[in-house]
């Protein structure tokens, strides 16, 4: 499946789906050996030789129906300008985390669209970038940060969505080819993206039993209370 370069002009954000949607082939399970953690990756062809991969782990202490934190990690081809996912997968009302390349490394921030209009920056959840996992080679750049408030979130209809930790959930992918206006800047601008591509991301399969020890070896911060002790 390739991207089509049908672009969503003025409605920045808003789009519709393309295709079918894709076989459970682009799924895998992926050791990251540089942060230590263990992701469930989902694959999305961008062109026929290149592939965007978005990867989630997850406290496995997290429970359905309670917040939890999440680390993302995206290894997205150099000509891709900006790409999006929106955890609610919906490009409206859900928490949409958007990252690129900046210099050597990345740059990222969480927005929130309620229209047809540039998102904001949405302050209900915390982006940590990890000390390990960001940067820039002759082929990709890769993102990886610490998510506090993706995976819960007060929708349109004013009730609060968790993503379940115990199973898959229905994420949207968008990208764009124009690299963001400030690329130092979290909050760009951003304009212009492709259609979206909707797939089921497992989250089980991202499950780490240290996940807190794992964030905080990759400097980010972690909430002790929220973790059951692993005994080894
Ligand atoms: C660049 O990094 C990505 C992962 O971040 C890797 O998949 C890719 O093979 C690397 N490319 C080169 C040319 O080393």
């Amino acid at each position: 499946m390739q991207l089509t370069s049908c672009f969503v002009a003025a409605s920045a954000l808003v789009g519709y789906a393309l295709g079918a949607p894709a076989a459970a082939a682009n799924a895998a399970v992926v050791y990251d050996p540089e942060t230590g953690f263990t992701f469930s990756e989902y694959k999305v062809a961008y062109t026929l030789s290149a592939n965007i991969a978005f990867r989630v782990a997850v406290p496995s202490s997290a429970q359905p129906g309670q917040p939890y934190d999440i680390v993302i990690q995206a290894v997205v081809p150099n000509a891709v300008g900006w790409a999006g996912v929106a955890f609610g997968g919906s490009m409206v009302y859900n928490p949409l985390f958007v990252a690129w390349a900046s210099g050597q490394s990345t740059q990222g921030s969480v927005r929130w669209a309620t229209s047809h209009s540039q998102p904001t920056l949405y302050n209900n959840a915390k982006l940590e970038r990890l000390t390990a996992g960001n940067k820039v080679n002759g082929t990709h750049w890769q993102f990886t940060a610490k998510c506090s408030g993706c995976t819960s979130y007060s929708g349109r209809s004013g009730g609060t969505t968790t993503l379940n930790p115990k199973g898959s959930n229905r994420l949207a992918l968008v990208i764009s080819n124009g690299k963001p206006q400030q690329p130092t800047n979290p909050n760009s601008n951003l304009v212009m993206h492709e259609n979206p591509i909707y797939w089921p991301q497992s989250f089980t399969e991202g499950a780490n039993a240290n996940f807190g020890e794992l964030v905080r070896r990759n400097g980010g911060t972690f909430a002790e209370t929220t973790e059951t002790p692993v005994t080894i």
